[in-house]
Parts: structure tokens; sequence; C-alpha cells
């Protein structure tokens, strides 16, 4: 067990940000320490990632396995050709149409980034957030800063300063409270190391917006996988752990609306018979239909980014209220629904009922 440290949370005013808010972190993150701040798809947990002994903090205070791999975030393009060995055109395609933004690139690593920071890959994962905090931090504390999402190993990731704490209090000294983030899903991951552009992880750059840029682009057939497919392996090791996961169990209802309404309310109706808590995760336009007491809807099907910003938040509001069994809808997996099928397909460990 590693010692219990005071976690501060440094409320931010993203109206009227001065360099002074960033001095505390820019030392903490120099001297080696870890602080937690966001970025426009989720809050990150930041160390030094050029400093193994950072990186290994930050598997520490995750509970993270250190084969899963950081990825390294910038402020400045040049930052590009210093972590990696090689850049490819098709990186500064990316860059110029999607940096600073949700968009992580592969690339071979450089001498410069230590196997501790990669998980032992000869590959960086490079992103350039576009939230000013984020960008601000990197400037201030002249580093590139490692991150995962800030929550602990296995749960869902942090789309407010209060999960961070929920998860990682007693583990890091401060956290850059900047209110909920703008996204609310993890940023889409593309490799550029397999010989066609790959995407890893769905996110809210989608495919269709890619192959704009990178027509040739494809995805990794785990990361549109519907099932936990042993056949399959996760080119992003981190996409291969159970993930997102609130502590009760989610399953997820697909078929036509009608059907799948009945199936939910048959199966509520029963568990909440035998005693057991259970919950409904439904979109805006079907939560009337739902017998169960415990409904909560992520927004409309016709506004994705809304579900997107929700879900993980609502994971996490049923862990609170003591869940056991969480029903929820399905959504369509175009554009930016690809992410946040993929998202709730690994938080119920593929646990999908066709009706
Ligand atoms: O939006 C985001 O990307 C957030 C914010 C904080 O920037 N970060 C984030 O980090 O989601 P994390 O560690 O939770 O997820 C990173 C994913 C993992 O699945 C990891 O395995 C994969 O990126 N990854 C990192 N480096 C990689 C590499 N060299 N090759 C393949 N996958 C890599
Ligand atoms: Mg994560």
């Amino acid at each position: 067990m590693t010692e219990e440290i005071e976690t501060r949370i440094q409320k931010m005013d993203r109206s009227s940000l001065r360099r002074e808010d960033f001095f505390k972190a820019a030392e903490i993150l120099r001297n080696g320490g870890l602080v937690a701040f966001p970025t426009e798809t989720v809050y990150g947990l930041g160390g030094n990632a050029l400093d193994t002994g950072a990186a290994a903090r930050i598997y520490a205070a995750k509970g993270r396995p250190s084969d899963n791999p950081l990825i390294v975030h910038i402020a400045d393009r040049e930052a590009v050709v210093r972590l990696a060995s090689e850049v490819p055109e098709e990186a500064w395609k990316l860059a110029e149409r999607f940096w600073p933004g949700p968009l992580t690139i592969i690339l071979k690593k450089s001498e410069l980034v230590p196997d501790g920071t990669t998980g032992g890959l000869s590959t960086v994962a490079i992103r350039m957030p576009s939230d000013e905090i984020a960008v601000a931090l990197i400037r201030e504390s002249g580093l590139y800063i490692a991150a995962p999402s800030a929550n602990a190993s296995g749960r869902p990731s942090t789309t407010r300063a209060e999960h961070v704490y929920q998860d990682l209090a007693g583990r890091i000294p401060l956290i850059l409270d900047g209110g909920p983030v703008n996204i609310g899903l993890e940023s889409t991951i593309i490799d550029l190391t397999a010989g066609v552009p790959m995407i890893l992880r769905p996110g809210y750059i989608s495919m269709e917006q890619l192959q704009d840029v990178l027509p040739n682009a494809v995805y990794d057939r785990a990361a549109v996988s519907r099932t936990a497919d042993s056949g399959i392996v996760a080119k992003a090791p981190g996409m291969k752990y159970r993930h997102y996961a609130p502590k009760g169990k989610l399953i997820i209802y697909e078929g036509d609306q009608e059907s799948v309404v009945r199936a939910i309310n048959e199966e509520t109706k029963k568990q909440c018979a035998d005693g057991r808590r259970v919950a409904v995760l439904a979109a805006e336009e079907t939560r009337e239909c739902y017998i169960c007491e415990n409904v909560k809807s992520a927004g409309s099907r016709r506004d994705e980014e809304t579900i997107a910003a929700n879900l993980f938040e609502l994971l996490r509001e049923f862990d609170e209220e003591g869940a056991e069994l969480i029903y929820s809808e399905s959504f369509e997996t175009v554009q930016l629904g690809q992410a946040i099928m993929n998202r709730l397909l690994k938080a119920a460990g593929y646990h999908i009922v066709r009706v």
C-alpha cells in the first residue's frame, strides 16, 4: 500500500486563466509528481512523459497494469518530431485537420520516450488537446505530459473533477477543476505504424471524418467488435481490459424499440419482485415507457453529443444508488454512436440480449 496523501482540488476560472494558476501544478509535474487536469474529452491523470518514475506513479495511482501504454500530450506540433522516430505525411495531414483536438496518433517512438511510458512498445501515442487548461499546463510545465483517463483502473472515465476525487483521493496531490468536460468520451486513436491507417479506438472524430483525410483508414476489428471474441486481439492494449464498468451488472438490449421496451419491462418487473435493485438506461424518446422506478435518460437519439457527454456520469450514478442490475437500450453505431456503443459494450462486458 502506498501512503495516503492529501488531495487538493484547485478550482479554475476558465473566463480568466492566469499563468500563476498553473505554477503549483507545473512544479509538481516537474518534480515527477502527478496532477489530474481536464481535457476536452475526459479528465487526465498527468505526469512527466519522459520520466519513468512518473509513469510508474501513474500506474500505481490508477491501479493500472503497466503493460497498458500512456498517451503523451503535447501543446505544439514540433513535439512530434522529438517524440517520434518517423513521421509519415499522413500524420501531418491528420494534425493539420484535427489538432488541437480529440485525436490520438500512434507513431514509431524515438529514443527520448522511455519504455515505462509506452508499456514496452516501440510505438508512442501522441495527442494535442484543445482544452485551454490542458494546453496551459503543458506549456507552463515545459513538459510532455503522459496522461491516461483519471479514473481508477476498470471504472468509468472521469468527466468531472468530483469523479476524479472519488477514484483518486489520497493518491495524488492535486486536481485542477475546470468543471465538466465538453465531449465526455476519450479521443479517437489511429495507428499509423501498421501499413494502413488503423482506428484502434472509436471516439469523437468519426471514421467518416478520418476517411475524408485518409480514405484508406480502416477499423481494427477489435475496436468495433460486438463480442468479447477471444480470437481478436486488440491492438490498443488498453482495449482488452474490462473497462468503464459500473459495480452493478449492465446488460444491453438490442432490437426494435417496442420489443426492447417490452423485454426490459418484463425483466425489471421480475427482478424487482425478487428484491433486486434495478435501473434502466434509456434514450429520452423512450424513458416514459418503462415501469422501473429508476430510469435515466442519456439524451435524445437525435443528439448523440449529449448522450456521449452523459454516459460515464450516468454509469457512476447507478453505482452511487447501488443498482445491482442495469438494463440499457442500445444505440446506432454510426458516427459518434460508434464510440458510444463501444464504451457501453465494454461497460457491459459485451453482454447483449437480442430481442
Ligand atoms: O481522450 C483521451 O485519449 C484521454 C485524455 C486524458 O487525453 N486519455 C485516455 O488515455 O483515454 P487512456 O490511457 O485511458 O487510454 C489510452 C489508450 C489505451 O487503450 C492504450 O492501450 C492505448 O491508448 N495506447 C496508448 N499507447 C498506445 C500504443 N503505442 N499503441 C497502441 N495503443 C496505445
Ligand atoms: Mg482509460
